[in-house]
């Protein structure tokens, strides 16, 4: 395997950015950019070794600059939402910024999608590793805390990659990271109706209108939102009628055997397994993609042209107290891990 390091292009402030990209014997070749830890490719083969283009994303850093639904990129601090942006921490309550009248999401406006990442790149024989580091100042989108942050991409010659994340601060913070890469199978040609999903949760962190938890777990057996076998989602008018956006409880995470979810596209045979050390994974059906935006003529990205598979903690789980923990101490180090792994099925 290889990997090639190019210029991606200046920041209006003059920084350069770079691209990463990396090609597996097996296939897959995927591009990593150190502005805002983006993937911003990723081409996996079908059953008939034909690749094809399965994440949402753009080819030059001018479409970055401008606002996007966060495609491929790292969140943080916090992913999800935080009820009226009140971030409650051990010693007080700080005030974030609100996304609309209900909450502050995916860590504001100037959260990690959109911060020029240190990198440093490591290669073996079967494993190439790119870390980003980004240091997170006290009072940067009003969080508290001095929070230094590692994610490091491992691609694998398996045709996987994971994202093992790391950090510590100087003050007690919330801290939720996630990739936000949007997936379809068949290349944005259509809707992912035609895909298969499982997640291995029989239960959902409940919402209220506002898309906020309401602190309540409640039992998707037998529901809308019952994948623990895997359904075509047209089959349940999904998305179509009934459209995803909610946070699975994983049953088995840290395990290398169970997958959080799967998704799987029968006519070209392309599967995409979700492995996670996090308690919980937001499934999002790209219900405000509208078309607007495009890498290309080919591949334009229209609602429910994409499923997210954001491995997390809860939504507003620093004011949840019962909820997984999101609270990062002095001394503490924080570290979750998200692999996903591509095949495809004969
Ligand atoms: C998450 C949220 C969605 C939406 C998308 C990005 O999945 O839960 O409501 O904000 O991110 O647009």
């Amino acid at each position: 395997m290889r990997v090639t390091t190019l210029s991606f292009g200046f920041l209006p402030d003059g920084r350069e950015v770079m691209l990463f990209q990396v090609e597996c014997e097996k296939g897959m070749q995927i591009s990593i950019t150190n502005y805002g830890g983006i993937i911003t490719s990723l081409k996996v083969p079908d059953r008939h070794q034909q690749l094809g283009e399965i994440t949402a994303g753009f080819d030059s850093l001018v479409d970055y600059l401008k606002p996007h639904p966060y495609f491929g990129a790292l969140i943080g601090r916090y992913a999800g939402r935080i009820a009226y942006g009140n971030l409650s921490v051990k010693n007080g309550v700080y005030q974030l910024k609100m996304h609309d009248d209900y909450c502050h999401l995916h860590g504001g406006d100037t959260g990690f999608h959109t911060r020029l990442w240190d990198y440093e790149i490591d290669k073996k024989d079967d494993e190439i590793r790119i870390h980003l580091s980004y240091l997170s100042p006290h009072g940067e989108e009003n969080y508290p805390g001095n929070l230094t942050v590692r994610a490091t991409y491992v691609i694998q010659d398996n045709n996987s990659f994971s994202i093992e994340y790391e950090a510590v601060t100087d003050a007690p913070t919330h801290l939720n990271l996630t990739n936000h890469a949007y997936f379809n199978l068949r290349g944005f040609r259509d809707t992912i109706s035609d895909h298969q999903l499982q997640v291995n949760a029989y239960q959902s962190v409940e919402l209220d209108e506002h898309m906020l938890p309401t602190g309540r777990l409640t039992d998707c057996s037998g529901t809308l939102l019952d994948f623990q076998k895997p359904v075509l989602l047209c089959d349940r008018s999904i998305p179509s009628e009934f459209e995803l956006d909610h946070c699975f409880v994983v049953q088995n995470p840290n395990s290398d055997e169970i997958p959080a979810a799967v998704f799987y596209h029968e006519p070209t045979g392309r599967m995409m397994k979700v492995y996670t050390s996090q308690p919980g994974i937001q499934v999002y059906s790209g219900n405000f993609l509208d078309g607007s935006l495009k890498r290309n003529e080919e591949q334009q990205f229209f609602k429910h042209s994409a499923l997210c598979f954001e491995t997390q903690h809860f939504a507003d789980s620093p004011n949840h107290p019962h909820f997984p923990s999101t609270l990062l101490d002095k001394g503490e180090v924080f570290k979750e891990r998200t692999t996903f792994r591509f095949e495809y099925v004969e």
